[in-house]
């Protein structure tokens, strides 16, 4: 069977967060003997300049977005396995980031999109299915059906559909919407692409696509929902019948602490307490803590978001930096006011808080390796990697019982010994700083208790195999269909 993912990022050639990480780790996992799983992304100008010289010229071809008429160019390379094409127009693809302002991305989009589904006779690449991911690929269904309908090469051609994040799902003005993309007035009524209004490519991709999925089972439930379904609970609801929610996982050859290249010392499981301390000691050093082993460690590796819970954090930081003995490192950018508070906490606590404001891999995996645990308060999280990452490096989670990380983080119960994090259920400050209180306590006074804690995250299986013959099976049932 062959499978095509479409997406707007994909490591390691574009990161902005999570949706990078699944893209470009799932397609290794899928039983090669049965699935040619190839995958197509933007060739942007910020991509990672590295990769540039493996990039293949394949060919050029136009493609028609209404009145106006696009270059399409389309590369190819071939990384860990997996056939990666990219589409170049320097026009679209020229800014800083993958995301620019709304306005220019629904055009871009609208034009990835459709050079995607343009491409694949130029390519010779006939996919039995389409996998897209998100809103910015929202309308490849939509193109599909209303354009590329009736032409034979596209016909059978299955959709599924993947929610990253409900959030955000590309909303714009209908008119000017029906002006770039060129799709027919019908169909932005509010059973297809309308909402509250606006035209909106999430809905598209969900109305249209033959399967919905999204990336945790408690997710998949809390978008039904009128707390969760982020203004669209009732189409989510309408399809039911066709949403799965199914777990993401981690590349586990990239995060592993026995061989990760960039942190200071190598560990497994057996020698995990002291190989954290190494690090532990190290990262203190390289940001200019006060090194001191036993100091509690808590790391945040996050995009600066409300999402994740930062207005918590902010509520009662000065509370938990007074009465503890802990350390804060941040890792993370985004919205100006959460990057100030942190500065804030900085400038007032420099022997106890370190921001780096930025995008480093290099400098997030020293966090995953170097703390005692991670916070991780999401007000909601469709999966969350950041806490899986967390539990491989023997570094336990202190997350908001919500979506994935409800599915991913069994809490620490002290009279059966189990679980292998800790979490609070309610959206509270005092909540959170109570479970953050209750961690220290017990890294202070249940040592022994502690380190089997640390044992069974690490014992956790968050690798892809699980998931991966998940979306195989998918596959199978919408081939036949
Ligand atoms: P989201 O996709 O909502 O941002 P996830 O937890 O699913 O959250 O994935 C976030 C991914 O991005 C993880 O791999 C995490 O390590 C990485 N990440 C987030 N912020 C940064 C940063 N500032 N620098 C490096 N990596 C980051
Ligand atoms: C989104 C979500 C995150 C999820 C990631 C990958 O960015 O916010 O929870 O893990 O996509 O699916």
């Amino acid at each position: 069977k062959k499978i095509l993912f479409v997406s707007s990022e994909a490591v390691p050639y574009v990161k902005t967060g999570g949706l990078a990480d699944v893209v470009g780790s799932l397609p290794k996992y899928f039983d090669k003997k049965e699935y040619d799983v190839r995958v197509v992304i933007p060739k942007y100008a910020c991509m990672d300049r590295s990769f540039l010289p493996n990039l293949k010229f394949l060919c050029h071809f136009y493609v028609n977005l209404n009145w106006r008429r696009q270059y399409v160019g389309i590369f190819e390379s071939e990384y860990h396995g997996v056939h990666f094409y990219f589409v170049d127009n320097e026009f679209y693809f020229a800014g800083e980031s993958p995301y620019n302002n709304i306005y220019e991305d629904v055009e871009k989009f609208a034009y990835f999109s459709k050079a995607v589904l343009a491409s694949l006779p130029y390519i010779d690449f006939a996919p039995d299915i389409i996998h897209c991911n998100d809103w910015q690929t929202g309308l490849i269904p939509v193109f599909l059906h209303t354009v590329f309908g009736d032409d034979n090469f596209y016909a059978g051609i299955k959709t599924v559909f993947t929610i990253h994040n409900l959030q955000f799902q590309g909303r714009w003005r209908i008119q000017e919407i029906m002006d770039i993309t060129g799709l027919p007035a019908h169909i932005f009524n509010a059973y297809e692409l309308e909402s509250y209004g606006e035209a909106n490519y999430l809905k598209g991709g969900v109305v249209y696509a033959d399967y919905i999925t999204t990336v945790s089972p408690t997710y998949a439930n809390e978008i039904t929902t009128v707390e969760g379904g982020e203004g669209l609970s009732g189409l989510m609801t309408a399809r039911k019948d066709r949403l799965y929610g199914i777990l993401n996982g981690i590349d586990y050859e990239e995060y592993n602490p026995q061989t990760d290249p960039y942190i200071s010392v190598n560990y497994s499981k057996k020698d995990a307490v002291s190989g954290k301390k190494e690090n532990k000691v190290a990262l203190q050093k390289e940001l200019g803590l006060p090194v001191r082993e036993d100091a509690f460690l808590i790391g945040i590796v996050s995009r600066m978001t409300s999402q994740k819970g930062f207005d918590l954090i902010g509520c009662v930081l000065d509370e938990l930096l007074t009465e503890m003995d802990i350390q804060l490192v941040v890792l993370g950018s985004g919205e100006s006011q959460y990057e100030n508070m942190f500065h804030h906490y900085q400038s007032k606590y420099p022997d106890k808080v370190s921001v780096h404001i930025g995008f480093t891999e290099e400098r997030s995996h020293h966090i995953y390796a170097a703390s005692d645990v991670l916070l991780m308060p999401s007000m909601f999280e469709p999966c969350g990697l950041a806490q899986m990452i967390a539990m491989r490096y023997g570094t336990l989670p202190i997350v908001r019982e919500t979506g994935g990380l409800r599915d991913t983080v069994e809490p620490y119960n002290e009279y059966e010994n189990t679980g292998c994090g800790f979490s609070f259920a309610n959206f509270n400050a005092q909540e959170m700083a109570d479970i953050v209180r209750y961690a220290y306590r017990v890294e202070h006074e249940q040592k022994a208790a502690w380190k089997e804690l640390i044992y069974r995250a690490m014992d956790r299986n968050f690798s892809w195999n699980v998931s991966a013959h998940a979306y195989e099976k998918l596959y199978d049932k919408l081939v036949e269909m």
